[in-house]
């Protein structure tokens, strides 16, 4: 590091973010208070050291949503994240009558007694995945009485994947008030056929839980092949599910009589990882993720080895570490294996600091650039056309008050002040608190000069 950076929470640097005490650990709060917080940062200080990755937002939540399957015995599931979405997933399966009970990163659900096929609107807006709970209701109980999610930052993302398909396992469906109403006297399996051009993740999850408890077989073309998919599929044939081919274009699930509790680890978030290992190029670091097969992540860490970082790995680390200056990278988001979506804003970010000129295409959201015109602030230079961001390189970028538009948008202008001179706040930090398990106390282990304080300045 260098020896005039910076510090957090001492009088003696020339700006430093608070000269009041060291701000506490992050705790990961759900109260109001929440809409007034800030994460501000001081940049110029590289990231160095190592993090432990927690479990995957978008593992838990479909895994969750499937423990209505079983209609006997408990579901054990270890490594889920505290993380605002899992909160919202395990009030939305108390509603429709199951117990969920959480102890440290334990989630244990009985949904024995699932009760209610219909689920409530201020939770299903809240979160899209919360639609995920459509297809056990199905499964189970025959009905299912669901808010349409409605659309958000990344565009309008309808849901006709999914009803199309309980159309064609069974279900009579209309849509009323902004909801959709299922009914299926008898459920059955189908062909279902996904655009190959989004290869929908929702859709997938949706349809192999629906499929395991409808009568016959269920074939899935073009389905997701994520990793979340892959553990999903794990933890449903451990409840005695019937299902081949997940993690591959073609599943197929044999539907069973009924699925039993059983006991199930989360895997790790390769989002989170891909996040930190992008701060470690955006500060000039050296970073490394522990927790997850490189697989997971193995287009993007070709991406951030074209762009100049140096990338080793073992079976469950990857290390970055920043040995030359930035190079300007193209990238086009895909559906996994492909180059993650989730990670475009973080990877665009840090083009902003490369030298030369970038393209960064996305084609698996309508639109997912917003977050750009807060990094205009900060002084990037970024030009939008039709789905594609060019990125030209600038020398530096300067600290501003700016607002998280999405979730990883968040995170990603986070990384910005980290590589930006000066101070930067970031507001709306409840959409990073949607999929970042102690975000801020992870970046301060890493060296990073960040707190987390209401909009009064008092630390959080
Ligand atoms: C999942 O969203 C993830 N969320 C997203 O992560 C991720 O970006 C996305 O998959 C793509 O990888 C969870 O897993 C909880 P899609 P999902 O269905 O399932 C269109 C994050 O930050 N579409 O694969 O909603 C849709 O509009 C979040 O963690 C339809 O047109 O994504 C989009 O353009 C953001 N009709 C494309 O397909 C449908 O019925 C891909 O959507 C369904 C989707």
């Amino acid at each position: 590091m260098r020896d005039n950076a910076p510090r957090l929470g001492t009088s003696a640097t020339a700006e430093s973010i608070t000269s009041k005490h060291t701000p506490h650990a992050f705790s990961n709060s759900h109260d109001s208070r929440v809409g007034d917080e800030r994460i501000v940062v001081l940049g110029g200080v590289p990231l160095r050291g190592e993090v432990e990755v927690s479990g995957s937002k978008n593992s838990s939540l479909p895994i969750l949503a499937a423990s209505l399957l079983a209609s006997k015995g408990q579901c054990i599931l270890h490594n889920v994240p505290h993380i605002a979405d899992v909160g919202t997933m395990c009030e939305m399966l108390q509603a429709l009558g199951a117990s969920v009970q959480r102890e440290g990163h334990t989630v244990i659900i009985d949904a024995e007694n699932l009760q209610s096929h219909s689920a409530p609107t201020e939770l299903v807006r809240k979160m899209r995945a919360s639609f995920y709970v459509a297809a056990p209701l199905l499964a189970r109980l025959h009905r299912a009485e669901v808010p349409l999610p409605g659309g958000c930052v990344l565009g309008p993302r309808p849901v006709n994947y999914h009803i199309d398909a309980f159309q064609k396992m069974g279900a009579v469906t209309t849509v009323e008030r902004g909801a959709m109403n299922a009914v299926a006297e008898h459920w059955h399996g189908a062909s279902i056929y996904l655009e190959p051009k989004n290869s929908s993740v929702g859709a997938t999850v949706n349809i192999m839980m629906a499929a395991c408890l409808a009568t016959g077989t269920t074939t899935i073309e073009n389905a997701a092949r994520e990793p979340e998919v892959v553990n999903l599929a794990e933890y449903l044939k451990k409840m005695g599910g019937k299902i081949r081919g997940a993690g591959t274009a073609t599943i197929t699930i044999q539907g069973v009589k009924e699925l039993h509790g059983t006991e199930h680890t989360i895997y790790n978030d390769r989002i989170e990882a891909g996040t930190y290992l992008t701060a470690a190029g955006i500060t000039g670091g050296d970073v490394t993720v522990h927790g997850l097969p490189p697989v997971h992540l193995s287009v993007y860490i070709d991406k951030l080895q074209e762009a100049g970082i140096e990338i080793t790995h073992g079976d469950r680390w990857i290390r970055a570490a920043t040995v030359q200056p930035l190079r300007a990278t193209d990238v086009a988001t895909a559906p996994f294996p492909g180059f993650a979506t989730d990670l475009q804003a973080p990877f665009l970010t840090m083009m902003c600091l490369a030298e030369g000129r970038s393209a960064i295409e996305e084609n698996v959201f309508d639109v997912r650039f917003n977050y750009a015109a807060e990094l205009l602030r900060m002084g990037a230079d970024i030009t939008l056309t039709e789905n594609t961001a060019i990125v030209r390189g600038v020398s530096k970028l300067s600290g501003a008050e700016v607002q998280a538009t999405d979730l990883r948008a968040g995170a990603a202008l986070v990384l910005a002040g980290l590589g930006a001179e000066g101070r930067t706040e970031v507001t709306k930090v409840e959409y990073i608190d949607r999929g970042y398990e102690h975000f801020v106390d992870k970046l301060r282990s890493l060296d990073g000069q960040v707190v987390r304080q209401t909009k009064s300045g008092n630390k959080k």
